[in-house]
């Protein structure tokens, strides 16, 4: 199953200009109508699905835009909890994003891109070489975290699976001081994006990835799963 998934695998891309000031303006204001779908006062996040009800041709921009540049694909975005179909989820967070993968908890889907689409400046995005092929995860060694309860399952496994070398002190002083160094042991880096509105940052649903630690005040984004 995974030789499907490797197959697919490719470097994080990032389309420009994908959308105007004013459909990022439209996008913002069903923001806005959205019903709140999660509300964690521990991690200072915000979550709303995009429902696809909401502005289906904004939806329908988007995905051609996207697949004229990575191809073919299927949306892989978990319902909302009232059962309706999601386009995608809204994060509002005034707290970086801890290590994490969004592999989901299906095994024979055959997972492919996911996307970020900036709603804010100022956000940063650290993507790392590293892959994990099992469920959606949060990667944590804080006892409180790996107690916590959510939509990820925690775990310390990704420590056994990339053992070797101590992360770069320099980067995680730049980038990830939210992180204990020695949670990112055998991690590399592979690209930091910086967050830029009207661009789209697209990586492989396998890479682990979490917020730098550079956020002033909070950030949007709207981040949406696919799969083959
Ligand atoms: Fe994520």
């Amino acid at each position: 199953m995974h030789q499907k998934i490797k197959k697919n695998e490719s470097k994080p891309l990032i389309i420009k200009r994908i959308l105007t000031k004013n459909q990022i303006k439209k996008i913002l204001s069903i923001y806005n109508d959205l019903p709140v779908e999660i509300n964690n006062k521990r991690q200072k996040i915000k979550k709303k699905k995009w429902i696809t009800s909401y502005e289906p041709n904004l939806q329908a921009i988007l995905l051609k835009k996207i697949k004229k540049k990575i191809g073919y694909f299927k949306l892989d975005n978990p319902k909302t909890k009232d059962g309706l179909g999601s386009f995608g989820l809204f994060q509002e967070s005034q707290k970086p994003v801890n290590l994490h993968v969004d592999t989901g908890f299906n095994f024979k889907k055959i997972l492919f891109k996911q996307f970020l689409l900036p709603l804010s400046s100022g956000g940063e995005t650290v993507v790392f070489k590293n892959r994990f092929y099992g469920c959606s995860t949060t990667f944590s060694i804080d006892s409180r975290e790996l107690k916590a309860k959510g939509y990820n399952k925690r775990s310390s496994e990704h420590l056994k699976i990339f053992k070797g070398k101590d992360f770069d002190k320099e980067k995680h002083k730049k980038y990830l001081k939210h992180e204990n160094i020695e949670n990112l042991k055998g991690l590399e880096i592979e690209m930091v994006y910086k967050w830029k509105i009207g661009e789209i940052l697209i990586w492989d649903r396998t890479q682990l990835h979490c917020s730098s630690s550079n956020l002033k005040n909070q950030k949007i984004g709207f981040t949406a799963l696919t799969c083959k």
